[in-house]
């Protein structure tokens, strides 16, 4: 099959930033797509191309048939452009298929169980209070919201968790920032990686002699002691959790409080209505989707889906953002509505056997953020016009590098 061209205005990249939060709809391309090419073909960075999923009945059924596959490592796996792809033995479950996605997802699924992670809702809001201090003790200077607020909370709350040093959060956000970019060359990826790994493995055999009463200290005298799992699949787990634990939530509180600032008769119906925070995170889960990049799977047989044959070994791209603004599903999605009424819909974490293992987590991280940021600091604004802001055009996902405010 030749590789087709990317349909015109196909927002493949993330679009012009003032068209996230002027039209409030950041994917208004995918529109013409859903309707007259729901499966469409994309063409990747390196010239080789895949399906792109656009509807979002197509986009459930693409992620809930494991007859597409995770695994990265199979021939004709769309890895162009995508970050993080190419390792094989350290990729972590997200990358791999039943029954070994199952063997070791199951290790940690009660870990991120609503009702464990429900418990650590006063830790979050402590550390979120501390945070909020310490930012009021800067009153008059503008202060970076992703730094002070944003990357912190969820950052503490998955190394406590792990059991992974704060002390050294520093080398774990430099090292994930690397290897999630979509810019760097591939020497420093690789080279960011390699760090990371050797971080890891050093973090992981420390805990083996003195394992402690964390995620890892537990797979390690439960699973690695006892022959299910190595040293190697530790220090995969350790990576998997800890980048996933902590970019995501922080570019959805960034990109959160920036909406929120933008729109202060949202803020101010939250302000009024505490209750109405839960469903508004699940709306600005699907207003800003922020995996822009994929899921990404490869076909293990010939299926046939939304009116396309798509043949064994093609790979197909999932356009989340474009699921989470399919009309037929959404009313008027272009618009933000902190009352939505089945904005739990949504596909920000996904769906079907990989769907997101912290999404709990993300969300009591992001209710509480999100909640607290609005009580304390109900003039909170932008210190620089929206333009100067610097958001992630160049990364895997969606956000804002820095975001300075003040009030
Ligand atoms: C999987 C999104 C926060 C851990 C996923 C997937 C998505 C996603 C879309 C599915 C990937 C696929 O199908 O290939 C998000 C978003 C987050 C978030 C939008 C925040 C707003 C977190 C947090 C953790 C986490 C806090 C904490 C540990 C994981 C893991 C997987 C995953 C381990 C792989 C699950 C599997 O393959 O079975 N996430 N995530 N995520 N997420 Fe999240």
């Amino acid at each position: 099959v030749p590789p087709a061209q990317p349909p015109s205005g196909c927002p493949f990249e993330p679009p012009p930033h003032a068209d996230l939060l002027e039209r409030g709809d950041p994917h208004h391309a995918f529109g013409a797509l859903r309707t007259e090419e729901p499966i469409s073909k994309i063409s990747l960075p390196d010239g080789s191309w895949a399906w792109l999923a656009t509807r979002y009945a197509d986009i459930r059924a693409i992620l809930g048939d494991t007859r597409f596959s995770s695994d990265t490592t199979l021939h004709g796996y769309p890895l162009s452009g995508m970050t993080g792809g190419g390792d094989t033995k350290n990729r972590g479950f997200i990358r791999m298929d039943p029954p070994e996605h199952t063997r070791l997802r199951r290790m940690v699924t009660r870990e991120f169980m609503v009702k464990r992670v429900e418990a650590l809702r006063p830790e979050v809001q402590r550390l979120t209070d501390e945070l909020c201090d310490a930012m009021e003790r800067r009153a008059g200077e503008p202060v970076d919201l992703v730094e002070a607020l944003a990357l912190p909370v969820p950052s503490l709350v998955i190394s406590l968790l792990l059991g992974v040093p704060y002390d050294d959060h520093e080398v774990f956000q430099r090292l994930t920032a690397k290897l999630l970019s979509r810019t760097i060359a591939d020497e420093e990826r690789e080279a960011a990686r390699s760090e990371l790994r050797g971080y890891l493995d050093a973090l992981v055999t420390a805990k083996e002699q003195e394992p402690g009463d964390d995620i890892l200290g537990r797979l390690i005298v439960e699973q690695q002691r006892t022959g299910e799992i190595d040293h190697d699949d530790v220090a995969a787990f350790a990576a998997l959790l800890l980048i996933a634990g902590h970019e995501t939530t922080a570019n959805m509180i960034g990109l959160s409080a920036l909406t929120l600032m933008q729109d202060p008769d949202s803020a101010e119906r939250l302000r009024q209505d505490p209750t109405l925070i839960r469903g508004a995170v699940e709306e600005l889960l699907r207003f800003h989707s922020i995996i822009r990049n994929g899921p990404r799977r490869v076909a293990t047989t010939d299926i046939e889906i939304g009116g396309a044959l798509i043949r064994a070994g093609e790979g197909v791209v999932v356009a989340v953002p474009s699921a989470n603004y399919d009309d037929s599903v959404f009313a008027d999605p272009d618009r933000l509505d902190v009352g939505r009424p089945n904005a739990q819909h949504h596909v920000a974490f996904g769906y079907g056997i990989h769907q997101c293992l912290g999404q709990a987590l993300a969300r009591v991280e992001l209710q509480v953020v999100i909640a607290t940021l609005l009580r304390r600091f109900p003039t909170l604004r932008p210190a620089v016009p929206v333009e100067e802001i610097p958001f992630r055009t160049d990364m895997a996902i969606y956000g804002c590098h820095a975001l300075p405010v003040t009030w």
